[in-house]
């Protein structure tokens, strides 16, 4: 389980990846995303930040907030952003291209088993989220019981053809408490993990 995408892969997946992921999630792709948004306080006005943005789900439920998407695909940009309102960045999620502190809220869904060094990535979101700002992250984590590894193996095989790297929730967990300026808090939704903070003031 470590080998990650190649970014050209995306290239393909981007005409096909709003049906694809909606399959391949079994009529839990709006639910999930909606648990995200649903942990943190985002309002009218604030800036956030959408790493790892993809075709833009996020963008269009976030409309009324100056929102900033990044991602590494510029064919997943060109897609959101033909979609929704925002601004949308071609960057690498392992250094992403703004000061730090700037932004009020910071979300991912489903992109750090995409990435070559998880911790680093939120290490970026961290730094780039100003005092009080919060953060949420969701994504498939690796798994203890039996039934659920299987299922994961599954998902890992035919789904992401075997180019992923999954963290585990605790892993999520120390990266919060290693910044030791957040309250993290989590929740598992069978294979997917939420893990949401809010950074002290
Ligand atoms: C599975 S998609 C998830 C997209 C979206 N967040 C969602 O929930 O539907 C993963 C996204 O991560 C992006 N990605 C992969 N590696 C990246 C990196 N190193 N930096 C930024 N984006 C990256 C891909 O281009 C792709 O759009």
């Amino acid at each position: 389980m470590e080998k990650v995408k190649n970014h050209g892969f995306f290239k393909f997946l981007a005409p096909i990846y709003d049906i694809g992921a909606r399959i391949a999630m079994m009529g839990q792709y709006d639910r999930l995303r909606n648990q995200l948004l649903g942990k943190i306080e985002i309002k009218k006005g604030m800036r956030v930040l959408d790493m790892a943005s993809g075709t833009g789900y996020l963008a269009e439920q976030l409309g009324m907030v100056d929102l900033v998407c990044t991602d590494i695909s510029i064919e997943m940009i060109r897609r959101a952003r033909h979609k929704s309102k925002g601004d949308f960045v071609l960057a690498d999620a392992h250094r992403l291209p703004f000061k730090d502190g700037v932004f009020d809220a910071a979300v991912s869904s489903f992109a750090m088993h995409e990435v070559a060094q998880p911790p680093d990535v939120l290490g970026e979101m961290f730094r780039v989220l100003g005092p009080g700002g919060e953060i949420a992250i969701m994504d498939v984590v690796r798994q203890t019981r039996f039934s659920k590894k299987v299922l994961l193996e599954i998902f890992h095989t035919f789904v992401e053809m075997r180019t992923a790297t999954y963290v585990d929730i605790s892993g999520l967990k120390d990266a919060f408490s290693a910044a030791d300026r957040f309250n993290v808090q989590w929740e598992m939704f069978d294979l997917v993990a939420l893990v949401w903070g809010k950074k002290r003031d």
